[in-house]
């Protein structure tokens, strides 16, 4: 349920940990730029997220601008939407801090997310993987955010999003903070590796045969699609014959995606079709949508300094929202400033 009493406002945010790939093109900044236009958008790539676990300081600037030239290929527009990365705008470390404070360890060792990434490590990962969810949630209510699209593995923190802002309410009797929803919707919610249908899409999987980079160049994508792992059966007459076959089911969708159409359409367009056929038919689709954002990213990434530029003027502009918000923040729990 969305909360009728805040305007509208979506915010999103994306780890600078890694290379994009299709998953997050598809499950998340397709749809960033979707939204542009319909309310007021925020996105942000989220650097300190991404040192939750090591980053090479050498690279880390880097990744920054890279994901950021990702959003700006993709179609989002610095005149429409506020880009800019997380650590230049202190508000979210600090409202961050007092979210550590409402937040109940009980909850957070209920976080998949947290379970899978450190396994039977848990005693070695850092602290701020462990707090990550209570950080995310603050780069959401910093903006009094309403909507955030993500992919379906980021269903969880937006619900203790929703968690964290009810207990601060309550405990400090006011209804400062929104219910947030999350907006998980299309059919690449959970774009799955292509080697294993089993597993998502990741920027950290071993292979790079596993993913679609949005950096490759028509060649590796087609490749890649190419020896993509299937089931020996030709596709199905319809979509219900894709339940138990996750590879074949992750390339219809994917096709879908891409093609803003639907598995059904898709599945009515290539009824029965062997993979020899879908296959190809496939790459095309992908190298027609996605080459010309690679090209966009690589000429973006030629000049740095105007990337800079651009999440610089983004800062300020997230600043100006979220620095009244986090002064009521202080306010309402009776931190004391003199200005
Ligand atoms: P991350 O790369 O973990 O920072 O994820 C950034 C955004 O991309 C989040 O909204 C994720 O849910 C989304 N995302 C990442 N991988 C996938 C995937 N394989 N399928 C769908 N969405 C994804
Ligand atoms: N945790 C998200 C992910 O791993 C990234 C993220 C951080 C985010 N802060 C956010 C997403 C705020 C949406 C809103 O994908």
């Amino acid at each position: 349920m969305t909360d009728t009493t805040f305007t509208p406002r979506v915010f999103s945010g994306i780890k600078p940990s890694g290379g994009l790939t299709l998953g997050n093109y598809l499950g998340a900044i397709k749809r960033f730029v979707g939204m542009q236009g319909q309310m007021e958008t925020i996105y942000c790539v989220v650097d300190m997220h991404a040192i939750t676990v090591w980053q090479d300081p050498k690279e880390l600037a880097n990744m920054t601008r890279e994901v950021a030239a990702g959003y700006l290929a993709a179609g989002l527009d610095p005149s429409q939407s506020i880009l800019f990365n997380q650590s230049q705008v202190a508000a979210h470390a600090e409202l961050g801090w007092v979210f550590n404070c409402v937040a109940r360890v009980g909850w957070m060792n209920r976080m998949t997310q947290f379970k899978d990434k450190a396994g039977s490590n848990a005693e070695k990962v850092s602290l701020g993987l462990y707090a990550y969810p209570s950080l995310m949630a603050a780069d959401i209510l910093l903006y009094h955010a309403t909507h955030v699209p993500v992919g379906e593995d980021q269903k969880q923190h937006v619900e203790l999003t929703r968690d964290i802002a009810a207990k601060f309410n309550h405990d400090y009797k006011t209804d400062f903070f929104p219910m947030t929803t999350p907006v998980i919707e299309g059919p690449a919610m959970r774009i799955m590796n292509l080697r294993d249908g089993t597993k998502k899409m990741s920027k950290s999987g071993e292979s790079d045969m596993e993913r679609i980079n949005m950096t490759d160049d028509a060649d590796k994508i087609a490749k890649k699609f190419k020896k993509a792992k299937t089931d020996p059966e030709p596709l199905p007459e319809t979509v219900e014959g894709l339940a138990d076959r996750p590879e074949a089911r992750n390339l219809v969708e994917i096709y879908a995606a891409l093609d803003d159409t639907t598995p059904e359409a898709v599945i009515a367009q290539y009824p029965g079709a062997g993979w020899g056929t879908f296959k190809p038919a496939l790459a095309d689709l992908a190298v027609a949508k996605l080459a010309p954002i690679s090209e966009e990213m690589a000429r973006l990434m030629d000049d740095p300094a105007e990337i800079d530029r651009i999440l610089a003027a983004g800062s300020d502009k997230a600043r100006a929202i979220a620095e009244p918000i986090l002064k009521k923040t202080y306010d309402i729990v009776g931190l004391l400033r003199s200005s």
